[in-house]
């Protein structure tokens, strides 16, 4: 399959204001995975961009994380990793609270999923404020891992999200200014 060009790959991205609130614009990505053309640039792109750090691992948060991750890790011949909100996986966790625009949260992921020493790629859909992404390097380090790059389909770059994610290289296949 050919891929389409980042243009293309941003124009199937529809922006939606004030969803869900009042003054968010939201980036609604589900076209992309709706497009066959557009869910294989993505994968694509994200893999070229994260394939020199070479992870054991990649992880992502649910629900958007999961949906571009698996596909990638498999790329990458790396395994995926699923960092979920509290009380969903069975087995023995670590977790790390983090703040969200109202109030806080916490991700989960078991703790034997990451061994020490991991090379592992945090991934997600989108990077807005950073809350999440530093919440999965958080998760990551705690299990003993080394978060070796970030890497995100959309960047809102004017939320200045990879402050938090500081000393860690951080890629996006798109960026909104
Ligand atoms: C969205 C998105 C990222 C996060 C980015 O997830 O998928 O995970 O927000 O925002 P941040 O950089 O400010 O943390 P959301 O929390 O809306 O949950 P969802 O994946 O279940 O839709
Ligand atoms: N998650 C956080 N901010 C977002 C936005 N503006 N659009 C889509 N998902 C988001």
């Amino acid at each position: 399959m050919t891929t389409m060009s980042t243009t293309d790959l941003r124009a199937l991205i529809r922006d939606v204001p004030d969803f869900p609130k009042p003054g968010v614009g939201f980036r609604d990505i589900t076209p992309v995975l709706a497009s066959p053309e557009g869910f294989h640039a993505a994968v694509s792109g994200l893999t070229e961009l994260s394939r020199e750090y070479r992870p054991d691992h990649v992880i992502a948060a649910e629900a958007r994380g999961f949906l571009f991750g698996p596909a990638v890790a498999a790329e990458l011949g790396a395994g995926f990793v699923l960092a979920r909100k509290p009380g969903k996986l069975p087995r023995e966790t670590v977790s790390v609270e983090y703040s969200l625009e109202y109030g806080v949260d916490r991700l989960e992921v078991h703790t034997e999923a990451i061994g020490p020493g991991a090379r592992v790629l945090v991934h997600d859909d989108l990077l807005a404020t950073g809350g999440t992404a530093r919440a999965l390097c958080e998760l990551v380090e705690a299990a003993g891992g080394e978060v070796v790059a970030c890497a995100f389909l959309l960047e809102l770059a004017f939320l200045d999200g990879r402050e938090r994610l500081a000393g860690r290289p951080v890629h996006a296949l798109l960026r909104d200014d």
